[in-house]
């Protein structure tokens, strides 16, 4: 291991008197994770059996972990071997109506790219009548970063638990990489690389020893581990970190190991659940640079509330609203369809803007950014979200 190379640092402690960092060694076994493939016929066996039943839960459907299989599937081929069930780029397309996708506000698909991630009419029902995800149809193609951008339960997180094997579509099919999320989550895997909306850590294992377990999990052999761990520090500026426990990191620090594990091992398909949310400005702007750099030959989906993340990542941005998908397409695009449309320019917005507060004044305009100062007697017309202005 890299790290026994180096000098100990002088330890830390945390709130409760525990040190914070540790000298490096070799890292520990650490509990089997339903991430990556399983390693062995044992433990893959077990874990898979132990899905569909993880936390039952009579009235939340989303509380309930993983993709239910038949009792038989052991013996199945399909179960160790797998073979993508699509041929990518091709055939769907003919019979499928993708027409769906080629409404007004939707860009032309590129045809140059391999489609890495296909959507198909998904939808998700956790209460019976109320859909978190609602006859999604979506393509993300390799090379690219496609930006679901979204409100707050919009659906954003849904849709890559779905992707990712978390629970199973109430309707429709997903393709990752050509393998069928439903039928296929073990291969699906061995190329996945996530970052969850929420850090999943080991609070007693070091930053090092986070990227060490990732790496040998996706498959990385043992004598390649320390290059890729000492490339992956570096890349995010966590060299001085390496041997600090993660329940030690601030948020920002545990976001970026999170980053971290979903790219090492070269994952072919990433999926990064707000993955810049927490971090300084600085941090945002360096992760941005990185996730650049690493998205040749990778399929990228990222989820934001950030349009302006979105602007400068996405190659193509869906925007999703109460679990439908409202728009996609390039940032040029969409700015196209809705920068001036349905009379909201400067003139339309000044207009709305008067209607309610009718002394406020145009302070500044710079780019689609208006700035007008509201007189402080008008403040009962501004103030309150429950405030009704009248013209
Ligand atoms: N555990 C759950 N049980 C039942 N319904 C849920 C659960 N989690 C989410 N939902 C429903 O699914 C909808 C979509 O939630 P989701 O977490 O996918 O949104 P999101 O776009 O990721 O939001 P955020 O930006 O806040 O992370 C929510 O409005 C909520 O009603
Ligand atoms: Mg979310």
């Amino acid at each position: 291991m890299a790290g026994q190379e180096r000098g100990s640092e002088p330890p830390r402690v945390d709130e409760g008197g525990a040190a914070c960092t540790r000298a490096p060694q070799r890292p520990r076994a650490a509990p089997p994770l339903q991430q990556g493939p399983g390693r062995g016929l044992f433990a893959d066996s077990v874990w898979r059996v132990g899905e569909p039943a993880a936390i039952p839960h009579k009235h939340n459907e989303l509380t309930r972990v993983g993709c239910l299989r038949p009792v038989c599937f052991p013996p199945q081929p399909s179960y160790w071997c797998g073979h993508p069930r699509t041929v990518l780029g091709k055939e769907e397309e003919d019979d499928d109506p993708e027409k769906v996708l080629r409404t007004e506000y939707f860009e032309a698909e590129p045809e140059d790219l391999v489609a890495g991630i296909k959507i198909k009419h998904v939808t998700k029902v956790p209460h019976p009548g109320k859909a978190a995800v609602r006859d999604l149809n979506l393509n993300l193609y390799e090379g690219q970063i496609t930006v679901l951008l979204g409100h707050n339960g919009a659906g954003k997180t849904t849709t890559l638990s779905m992707l990712t094997g978390l629970f199973p579509p109430t309707s429709g099919r997903a393709y990752v990489n050509g393998y069928e999320i439903s039928q296929d989550m073990v291969q699906i895997r061995k190329s996945l690389g996530l970052c969850p909306q929420h850090d999943i850590l080991f609070d007693n294992l070091t930053v090092a020893e986070h990227l060490y377990f990732y790496a040998q999990l996706k498959g990385l052999s043992r004598l390649k581990c320390p290059e890729e761990v000492q490339r992956m520090l570096h890349a995010l500026s966590l060299e001085d970190k390496r041997d600090s426990l993660s329940r030690c990191l601030s948020g920002g620090l545990r976001r970026k190991l999170s980053i971290g594990i979903a790219l090492i091992a070269g994952s072919k398909v990433l999926m990064l659940d707000e993955p810049t949310s927490g971090m300084d400005a600085v941090s945002r702007r360096a992760i941005w640079d990185l996730l650049q750099q690493h998205k040749s030959q990778r399929t990228v989906l990222l989820t934001t509330h950030f349009m302006d993340e979105a602007d400068l990542l996405g190659d193509r941005v869906a925007i999703m609203a109460k679990g439908e998908l409202q728009c996609c397409g390039s940032s040029l695009f969409l700015k196209q369809k809705y920068g001036e449309r349905g009379g909201r320019g400067p003139a339309a917005i000044s207009r709305l803007v008067r209607h309610h507060v009718p002394s406020a004044t145009l302070e500044s305009r710079a780019g689609a950014e208006l700035s007008f100062i509201l007189p402080k007697e008008s403040t009962h017309r501004y103030a309150s979200p429950g405030a009704q202005a009248r013209p």
